[in-house]
């Protein structure tokens, strides 16, 4: 089990950069990670000098920059370089990168480095569908992954040229924001413990429409959610996210669905969970809806400007479904957003909402006065159904989602580690 140290300030990344067109969104990788203060030697391989000279990387990192392990025999680069990582980042990662850090080649300084490097390697793929679909890369990819490795699933888009489908490089802001959750685990992100797990993560707040333009909704940002998923990538699952309504980028590596309603939502998760080992419900569900959606605008003059009431009616618990609906050995988590109230306070109000869920854990944290939504900091305490209270500290949200994810572990029936 990993447990969430956070991540160093000046953290030494090695950013591994491979031959492909991407390889130019990679300056954008490095940009960020020396502007938030970490130390980063850039190691291109012979092959991505084409795309990206060797005075680029060097101006921008602050450090020489090496292709080949003959340049400085003395300092023995490959060695050192692997050995004072804490992380090593393949941005974009090839396919004949991959091909050859699977066969264990040293045959240039990033290979060479990779074999050195005790701490967590994270590969970043970019390349042509037909590439990545086919059945040695499928097996490459495999195999990184077995031994330990983080490989990121490209994204969807445009690719090239005029083609388009998977094999995108993530956005860069993804690709740092990934890179921060497998630092904020320290040595342990070397093991990941989630590899071959399905983790649902349902987060934003739904919105149930009155009218084609007026909805009633909640201010739920999406972004601790979006941390749960991120940190469920960095220990190596593949992971679903079901968004309502959020406007954050795509965490690199994740499926994203996006909904509106409760009753999307409740379709999509139903859908995902399926074949889930994890489902987080982080998203916040209005419990309630319109009895009647009008297809048209509706106007302050309707029915001789008295306000009209909004009549409603109940939605799904999808929480109390997925129970219903579980899997063996699936774990479920449901999240409380709690001001508290007049007669009870926020862990009573906890206590009673997980004891009515039947959910394994529920992470209660107290919202208002600056804590909750729209913050990018967290306090929460988690509820287990065997009687445990797990407080955590207010901390950033990534590490908050690492806490949880930390728990959820514990709860997971051992696996066949596959694939
Ligand atoms: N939830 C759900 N379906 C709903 C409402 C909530 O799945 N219709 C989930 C949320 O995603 C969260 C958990 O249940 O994980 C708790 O949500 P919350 O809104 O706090 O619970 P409610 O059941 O709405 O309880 P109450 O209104 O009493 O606070």
């Amino acid at each position: 089990m990993g447990s969430a140290t956070g991540p160093a300030p000046g953290s030494r990344v090695v950013l591994g950069v491979s031959g492909g067109i991407a390889s130019y969104k990679a300056l954008e990788v490095l940009r960020r990670l020396t502007e938030s203060g970490h130390h980063v030697r850039v190691v291109p391989t012979p092959s991505a000098l084409r795309f990206v000279g060797e005075v680029t990387w060097a101006a921008l990192s602050g450090n020489p920059v090496r292709t080949d392990v003959w340049s400085d025999p003395e300092e023995v680069a490959h060695v050192r370089i692997g050995r004072e990582a804490d992380l090593v980042l393949v941005v974009p990662a090839t396919a004949d990168l991959m091909a050859r850090a699977v066969h264990g080649r040293a045959d240039d300084l990033l290979t060479a480095t990779l074999l050195t490097a005790t701490c967590p390697v994270v590969y970043v793929p970019a390349m042509h569908t037909e590439m990545w679909e086919n059945p040695a890369t499928r097996a490459n990819v495999a195999l990184l992954r077995e031994r330990g490795a983080i490989v990121v699933e490209p994204a969807v888009g445009r690719l090239t040229g005029p083609d388009s489908g998977p094999g995108r490089l993530p956005e860069p802001p993804e690709i740092v924001a990934l890179a921060r959750a497998v630092l904020a685990l320290g040595p342990a992100a070397a093991r990941p413990d989630l590899v071959g797990r399905h983790v649902v993560v349902s987060a934003g707040g739904t919105r149930e429409f009155l009218d084609p333009v007026r909805f009633l909704g909640n201010a739920s940002s999406g972004r601790q959610g979006y941390a749960i998923a991120r940190a469920a990538l960095a220990r190596g699952a593949r992971v679903t996210v079901v968004a309502a309504n959020v406007a954050l980028p795509d965490p690199a590596g994740a499926t994203v669905v996006r909904v509106t309603s409760a009753l999307d939502l409740r379709d999509a998760v139903h859908k995902a969970a399926a074949d889930a080992d994890v489902v987080v419900m982080a998203a916040a569900v209005a419990d309630f809806r319109p009895a009647a959606r009008q297809d048209y605008k509706i106007k302050k003059g309707e029915g001789g400007g008295v306000p009209p009431p909004i009549g409603l009616e109940r939605n799904p618990d999808v929480l109390a479904e997925l129970v219903a609906a579980r899997r063996p050995g699936q774990v479920l988590v449901g999240f409380a957003a709690e001001t508290g109230g007049p007669d009870a306070g926020v862990l009573e109000l906890g206590r009673a909402k997980l004891a009515r869920k039947k959910a394994d854990l529920l992470v209660v944290n107290q919202v208002g006065g600056g804590l909750g939504f729209e913050v990018e900091h967290n306090a929460a305490v988690v509820l287990g159904a065997d009687g445990s209270a797990t407080p955590i500290e207010r901390t950033s949200k990534d590490l908050l989602a690492h806490r949880v994810l930390d728990l959820v572990i514990d709860r997971l029936p051992a696996s066949a580690a596959g694939m």
